[in-house]
């Protein structure tokens, strides 16, 4: 059963961009996509540009995206109304020539943008920047983008656990978290640049035969500098830099389908020699998403915001912060 309950209605949350899906998943659509308890269909009209609208017809509710995109106009599967750039209708097969197309027929689009080769949607007014990443201009980096998932977690339990280190030797023992620290040190929060909040700290990871080209070393062991932040509402960023110079960056999307239901996709940026094919680079990244995936989806319902249901040590202090930040935002 969907459950809306939380999110849905909540107008702060609506004014935010969400990735829905790959850039390529719209080649040309339709493509249905739930964010915020609300479907979606999406396409590319007659330009290359892409419009989403409610997935819902405005002659009798058919979903949209059963439909077929005909020439850049997305066409209903049940009357063959055709809809085109920001959702005007601008065929009625029924009516008579020149009998106008009724006023209403025409759909209110959502924003749509794309940025990274995703699919970002705002069904709101955008108030929150896409999430800032400046390699993606940066001709010494190249951009990986894995496939989207749907994870059977709330965003807020996502948030909650990309920004935590110290589930590493436990969750990851099986990747990388077989020689991480236990015990870690007082962190020290702070702006990591525009729009991301977090912290810089040091990881001794393990390095199996799985994780070889992700670090490009060798060694059983390599130690790493890390930062990991976050943006609202459910961006986080991790970077991981390397003793060898390598930069290996991570954006964790977490994208409210409902309140336990979410899209999850990663970017990857990484200052190789570009050598390494794309499925190699993901391996260990995707073998990672897949330990905390399995960890979280054995948790219900939504993070317990208030401070005092739950307890929180030292070392979860950002995202003690992320909670305070989300509490504040979604009471307005
Ligand atoms: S319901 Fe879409 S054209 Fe009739
Ligand atoms: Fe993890």
């Amino acid at each position: 059963m969907t459950q809306t309950h939380v999110f849905a209605g909540k107008q702060a949350l609506a004014n935010a961009w969400y990735c829905v899906a790959l850039s390529s998943d719209a080649d040309p659509g339709p493509l249905k996509v739930t964010l915020l308890g609300e479907d979606y269909a999406i396409w590319r009209d007659p330009e290359g540009e892409l419009v989403g609208v409610p997935d819902r017809c405005s002659h009798r509710e058919a979903p949209l995206s059963a439909g077929n995109v005909k020439d850049g106009c997305l066409e209903c599967c049940y009357h063959g109304w055709q809809f085109s750039t920001g959702g005007r209708c601008v065929s009625v097969p029924s009516s008579q020539k020149g009998i106008p197309i009724p006023p209403r027929a025409h759909l209110e689009a959502v924003n749509v943008a794309e940025k990274y080769g995703l699919i970002w949607v705002c069904p709101g007014a955008p108030e929150m920047d896409i999430p800032y990443v400046p390699w993606e201009d940066d001709p010494s980096f190249r951009r990986i983008n894995p496939e989207v998932d749907i994870w059977n977690v709330s965003s807020t339990r996502m948030v909650d656990n990309f920004l935590d280190f110290t589930h590493f030797p436990f969750v990851h023992s099986g990747t990388f978290g077989g020689a991480t620290d236990q015990e870690v040190p007082r962190l020290d929060m702070l702006q990591l640049d525009k729009g991301f909040f977090g912290y810089w700290y040091d990881v001794r990871a393990s390095n199996p035969d799985l994780a070889l080209s992700t670090s490009g070393q060798d060694e059983a062991v390599v130690y790493r500098k890390m930062s990991s932040g976050f943006s609202m509402p459910f961006h986080c960023r991790s970077t991981i830099h390397y003793e060898t110079g390598l930069v290996h960056v991570l954006l964790l999307l977490s994208t409210p389908i409902d309140d336990v239901t979410s899209y999850f996709t990663f970017v990857v940026w990484r200052n190789d020699d570009f050598s390494v094919p794309e499925d190699e680079v993901l391996k260990l990244d995707k073998a990672i998403a897949a330990e905390d995936k399995a960890m979280l989806e054995r948790l219900g319902g939504v993070l317990p915001l208030r401070a005092t249901e739950l307890v929180s040590v030292q070392a979860d202090k950002l995202s003690v912060e992320w909670m305070r930040r989300f509490s504040a935002l979604v009471s307005n």
